[in-house]
């Protein structure tokens, strides 16, 4: 006998794709920085790592991201659930004191004038490819990884490995709502 398979409705289908990692999404331009969730961010290319996120038009650190033409995406850990459930609730917009209230710190790394989100588990920075009709028509912003860092403790030798590593450093993966889900147990961990 087969598996039940029912039908998903079409506004929840997103739903069965979504919860890759939730990233921080950071910028800075003409002194103001920022930093907002984003779940629908992926991967597009290798050589040279080439990332996408989608940045909606509201959101104030689209307009930096624009301004600067530089953006990190970041993996924020299960212990900084809140902080990205904040950064993600709130526009700077409409609340100047919005990243000393989630407890964002951030710090750069030398020769990367993009500002980082302390207590992630790895950063990347990244140059805007620019592709104005993607951004207006998708809200969907490409970008060139130009470094990348990740925490030792969970990421080494090109692997994550969160088997052996406290769970609270374990990536955030946004199912809707404000929840998440936490995985991690490798199926083969002898792959590269
Ligand atoms: C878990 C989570 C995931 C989110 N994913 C996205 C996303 O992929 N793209 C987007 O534009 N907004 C996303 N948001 C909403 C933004 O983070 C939110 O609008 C934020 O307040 C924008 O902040 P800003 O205006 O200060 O830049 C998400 C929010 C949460 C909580």
């Amino acid at each position: 006998m087969g598996a039940p398979v029912l039908p998903v409705d079409l506004p929840k289908a997103y739903r069965l794709l979504n919860h890759g990692p939730t990233v921080l999404v950071s910028a800075s331009h003409d002194g103001t920085s920022n930093v907002m969730a984003a779940a629908w961010a992926c991967v597009l290319d290798f050589d040279p790592p080439k990332v996408t996120v989608v940045l909606d038009k509201a959101t104030r650190t689209r307009a930096l991201v624009e301004g600067s033409g530089r953006f990190a995406l970041q993996v924020p850990t299960v212990a900084q659930a809140d902080l990205t459930r904040a950064v993600g609730g709130v526009s700077l917009a409409d609340d100047p004191d919005k990243l000393t209230k989630a407890g964002v710190e951030l710090f750069h790394m030398p020769g990367h004038a993009v500002p980082l989100v302390a207590g992630c588990s790895a950063w990347l920075a990244c140059r805007l490819v620019p592709e104005p009709h993607n951004q207006q028509r998708y809200d969907l912003f490409i970008g060139e990884v130009e470094a990348a860092w990740a925490d030792a403790r969970v990421f080494k030798d090109g692997h994550w490995m969160f088997e052996k590593a406290d769970p609270s450093l374990r990536r955030l993966h946004h199912v809707a709502g404000g929840h998440f889900c936490a995985i991690g147990a490798p199926v083969n961990p002898t792959a590269d």
